[in-house]
């Protein structure tokens, strides 16, 4: 079958399911106004007991989170997930590459589903295979693709994953990305790294947590000829970095930063590191989901706060904490769209299909991309500790 190559994601309208442009769901959803949506998830995820194991990630709504056994970012989620072969049903309530690196971690007869299949990933969606196994042809051209190290962000495709597997390279995850790319510049002589989709947590983990420079940093655009590189260029960089981006972390600027600085006294600045690299110069501290979390939780009553990541999770931390100051990094609402796909009517819908027997939304992984992408996530679930505090 041919699919279109769509470069960016139309909610709910492609049919591509291996894609993160997302499809339509099927059957019939509960009305958003039903008052009795909380009690039918309640009641649903009762009768299915230990046979479901719902995980969310930190972005996801409030009326979704509640749900969730367990809680976390990229990197916990997919452990937690690998770590309950018991459960039959994984509910994962988050963005299809996660659903489907859950699918790669667990086994061939539990079930990984997806509550709204346009759940997808705009920055995943920048870096397609075949753009991928184009800028590999490019690099073997300019005699350095023995120096490469591919490393992919856990944010992209089933598929993606398994080039690096194939490729002797790694997943990373915005908590472990230092570490990855320590491992892969200690693969090979004089090794390169080229790094996707994200070019801003690539830059700013090679540039602030390993010490290149920016010179030694290279953008590969993927809609370009060549990259928009030449093979001289290709030669000298360290990093290849593919062109994509969060358009929800895209949001947070410097000037922001420094108003905020001006107006909240001793205000702390705690972004994420998918944030553009002037940002980031400008935070007090950088992390993961679950860093941010970690860290407005020990800091002291009083304190101030302004934090560069998704709304949902912005909010509840705000909620969590009265005591402390806690703002959010942007002027206007940010919400991750595709992350809030994932409501409370699709929640129910997919539980209570469950509990009538039917598997929906089911994520499943070909065997052959599988076997190759849990290569790639094994290395990083091997490699030696993490940055940031569970
Ligand atoms: P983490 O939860 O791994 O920090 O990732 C953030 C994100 O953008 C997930 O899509
Ligand atoms: Fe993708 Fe950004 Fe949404 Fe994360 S926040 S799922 S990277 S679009």
């Amino acid at each position: 079958m041919t699919t279109i190559d769509l470069p960016l994601l139309p909610l709910g309208k492609g049919t591509d399911l291996s894609a993160e442009r997302g499809v339509e769901c099927p059957g019939d959803l509960p009305a958003a106004s039903d008052p009795d949506l909380v009690a039918r998830a309640e009641a649903a995820k009762a009768a299915l007991g230990e046979k479901v194991f719902v995980l969310g990630h930190h972005y996801q709504r409030d009326e979704v989170i509640q749900f969730a056994d367990v809680t976390g970012d990229s990197f916990k989620l997919a452990r937690d997930a690998a770590a309950r072969p018991d459960a039959e049903y994984i509910v994962f309530c988050g963005v299809h590459f996660m659903a489907e690196s859950a699918d790669i971690l667990t086994s061939p007869d539990q079930k990984v589903i997806l509550p709204d299949l346009a759940a997808g990933c705009s920055m995943a969606d920048m870096a397609r295979l075949a753009q991928v196994e184009d800028a590999w042809d490019a690099l073997v051209d300019a005699g350095v693709a023995d120096q490469v190290v591919p490393i992919t962000y856990m944010n992209s495709s089933a598929d993606i994953k398994a080039f690096c597997g194939k490729h002797d390279g790694a997943v990373c995850t915005s908590s472990n990305a230092d570490v990855a790319l320590e491992w892969a510049f200690a693969q090979k002589p004089d090794a390169k790294v080229l790094f996707f989709p994200d070019q801003h947590l690539g830059r700013n983990t090679a540039v602030l947590k390993l010490g290149y420079s920016l010179e030694d940093c290279v953008v590969w655009n993927p809609l370009k000829p060549n990259g928009g590189l030449t093979a001289e260029e290709l030669r000298a960089a360290k990093m290849i970095l593919w062109k994509g981006h969060c358009s929800v972390h895209g949001r947070f600027s410097a000037d922001v930063v420094d108003e905020l600085r001006a107006t909240i006294p001793d205000v702390q600045i705690l972004v994420h590191p998918e944030c553009a690299h002037e940002v980031v110069l400008k935070a007090d501290l950088v992390g993961s989901t679950e860093f941010i979390i970690n860290t407005i939780e020990a800091a002291p009553a009083g304190s101030s706060w302004a934090i560069g990541t998704e709304l949902n999770l912005v909010k509840r931390l705000a909620n969590a904490h009265p005591d402390k100051n806690i703002a959010f990094l942007d002027k206007t609402v940010c919400y991750c769209s595709t992350m809030n796909r994932i409501d409370l009517p699709h929640l129910v819908w997919a539980l209570e299909s469950l509990v009538e027997g039917n598997v929906v939304n089911q994520i499943e992984v070909d065997g052959e991309t599988e076997r190759w992408a849990k290569v790639a996530l094994q290395r990083m679930l091997d490699l030696p500790g993490r940055s940031h505090k569970d």
